[in-house]
């Protein structure tokens, strides 16, 4: 949470800070501010409460000018949203700035140390301890910012990304990191630091990771990267391919409608050398699992745990019915931030697969430790080259979904299903619990998904009335509830989810046949049932439950199977996905209730890109 950047170079900072913080607004959206070093020798400072927009009018008539700078879009922990919490943060003599995105959790008697010693602090943040630590460092003797900041770094428990500057030093950024994302961007006579990549694709494509625990000296000219204890470590840029434009939102009123439109590409490239065609078959080719079934790291699995949270965990409760089914292997799906406390049985028996898009959040990160530490294998699947879920994991399958910049996840949700099956596929061929032929007649229906996604979204994507009519009587709704069995479970949560985190609508993803064990009361004329109502061995049970609820007069959307002239019959509305194996469904059924949510929020006049209370991602515990 949080974005952070800076710019050291021969440009004007302030452009470059501002256009880099508008690109990761979308990771908190409480505050904005920047501090650049200007031709004057001194540190100016700009911040605001609330959105991007109101620095860049603040400061509309009277830019900072300046060739380094550092910027920051604030999700808050400590402290209220208002101006002196925004950061950057500044030293009592004005000659630091310090931007930071986690949680110092010995803030509070770090602070009480410093105002004994005088330091006077202004905001109630975490972060402004930091500053004035590097002060007392100072002032006791470090030879230069450099040693101030190694010196501080043992000093702190919790989470990090900070970048500081001095005026004093001019020309020169130090960055450090520990559990929270920052990379390095390796321009042509500039350099830089964001919090992810989509920042800097504008300027450039070569990024430097920079790990837990290490700190980075960036000027113009150079990129020095030190480890706490101050060893120079050689890092080789990383050449990333995602291009500037791909962040763009390309003429579409939101990046989520982008998104979503962009989920057939998207599945595409996921799949992309992941079906392979051998003799007169197909096979699931994914290199890195080989591997590790050559080391002899699978030979004595016999379970999987996924962890993972939000949307992705939804995405995990599909990949447990594909790896049950297909591999016949018993699959515990966690929510990370439960598994990391609960004690939990994991050892040498255990395959982890862990999924998180931006590949940076906390509890996964952490959970995947643990994992690691009882001596499980953990397989990572992300969409953030490397982001630390590619640090932590014995190997990484990305989901090559581009940049997804809304703060809903779509096309990162259908690419991990999609490498979920593959996976699943895999699995099934190395412990010969499905034939040659089974797998290759359900890979040559993955190979039809991206094409079937394609020709859903013709039918109810953007220029489709009757998703837009539905999301008008939706709207004015508190409530909604939605049902699913099976795998439509997962499909469930994950459109309870959208529309709630979109809409801002209450909603509930419920097992189909939980209903009439108590959610049921909440059914009536003004609070709907959205169904996924697919060819399923459960299709009639779930037929069976729509009455229940229709019987007490709820409305009824249902997302039905192609052909299914007899749903309509007990759905109001109905949103047709095209015939495939059931096991298959799911990315294909959370695309209704992905639009159904997008206009539901366009109707109710919601920051659907940026919903409230939200970031992209969650770096803190
Ligand atoms: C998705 O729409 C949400 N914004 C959120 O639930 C998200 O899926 C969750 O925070 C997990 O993120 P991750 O995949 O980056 O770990």
């Amino acid at each position: 949470m949080c974005g952070i950047i800076g710019y050291v170079g021969e440009q004007n900072a302030t452009p470059i800070l501002i256009d880099g913080l508008a690109r990761l607004e979308y990771r908190g959206y409480d505050s904005a501010g920047i501090a650049v070093l200007d031709s004057q020798g001194a540190i100016v400072v700009h911040k605001r409460a609330g959105k991007l927009r109101n620095l860049s009018n603040a400061i509309s008539s009277s830019q900072p000018h300046g060739v380094q700078g550092i910027g920051h879009t604030r999700w808050a922990t400590h402290g209220e949203p208002n101006d002196i919490n925004a950061h950057p943060h500044v030293d009592c003599t004005g000659d630091l700035a310090l931007i930071h995105n986690g949680i110092i959790e010995n803030y509070q008697e770090l602070r009480k140390e410093l105002m004994a010693e005088g330091h006077v602090f202004t905001s109630q943040t975490d972060t402004e301890i930091l500053a004035h630590a590097i002060e007392r460092e100072l002032a006791q003797g470090a030879e230069n910012l450099e040693t101030a900041v190694r010196n501080i770094l043992p000093k702190l428990r919790g989470a990090y990304a900070m970048v500081v500057m001095s005026r004093k030093e001019p020309g020169k950024l130090i960055g450090a990191r520990n559990n929270a994302p920052l990379i390095i961007g390796a321009g042509n006579g500039e350099s830089y630091f964001a919090s992810d990549m989509t920042a800097l694709l504008k300027h450039t494509r070569s990024m430097l990771t920079l790990n837990d625990g290490e700190y980075a000296v960036i000027t113009a000219a150079d990129i020095r990267i030190h480890t706490i204890d101050g060893k120079q470590v050689q890092r080789t840029p990383i050449h990333v391919e995602w291009d500037a434009q791909s962040a763009e939102k390309d003429g579409y009123p939101h990046y989520l409608l982008k998104e979503i439109m962009e989920q057939p590409a998207a599945a595409q490239r996921a799949l992309l050398s992941r079906i392979k065609p051998l003799d007169d078959r197909l096979v699931p080719q994914i290199d890195e699992i080989d591997a590790l079934a050559q080391s002899g790291k699978l030979k004595n699995i016999s379970r999987i745990i996924m962890l993972a949270c939000g949307t992705s965990y939804y995405a995990s409760l599909i990949g447990r019915a594909m790896l049950e089914r297909w591999a016949r292997i018993p699959v515990e799906p966690w929510v990370a931030s439960e598994f990391r406390y609960a004690d939990p049985v994991v050892g040498p028996d255990t395959l982890v697969i862990a999924i998180t898009q931006s590949g940076e959040t906390a509890d996964t990160i952490a959970s995947v430790r643990l994992a690691k530490e009882s001596g499980a294998v953990v397989v990572g699947l992300t969409n953030m080259v490397g982001s630390a879920l590619t640090r932590e994991v014995d190997v990484t399958l990305y989901l090559n979904a581009g940049p997804e910049i809304s703060v809903p996840a779509t096309k990162t949700f259908v690419t991990s299903v999609m490498t979920l099956t593959v996976l699943a596929l895999k699995l099934a061929e190395l412990r010969d619990t499905l034939d040659a032929f089974a797998i290759t007649s359900l890979l040559r229906q993955v190979e039809t998904i991206p094409a079937k996604m394609e020709k859903l979204l013709e039918i109810v994507g953007v220029e489709n009335n009757t998703i837009q009519q539905t999301a008008k009587w939706l709207a004015p709704c508190q409530s909604a509830m939605f049902i699913g069995r099976g795998s439509g479970y997962a499909v469930a949560r994950e459109g309870a989810l959208k529309l709630k985190e979109v809409s801002y609508i209450h909603a509930e993803g419920y097992q189909a046949g939980e209903l009439k064990h108590g959610p049921i009361t909440l059914l009536d004329e003004f609070t709907p049932l959205l169904a996924v109502a697919t060819h399923s061995i459960v299709y009639e049970k779930v037929i069976s439950n729509i009455q229940e609820v229709r019987a007490r007069r709820a409305k009824v959307i249902a997302v039905a199977t192609e052909g299914d002239e007899l749903i309509h019959k007990h759905a109001e509305s109905v949103f047709y996905v095209p015939e495939i194996d059931e096991l298959l469904v799911p990315a294909l059924a959370a695309i209704p209730f992905q639009l159904l949510a997008y206009y539901t929020a366009v109707e109710r006049g919601c920051d659907i890109d940026q919903p409230r209370n939200l970031a992209k991602s969650v770096t803190v515990e």
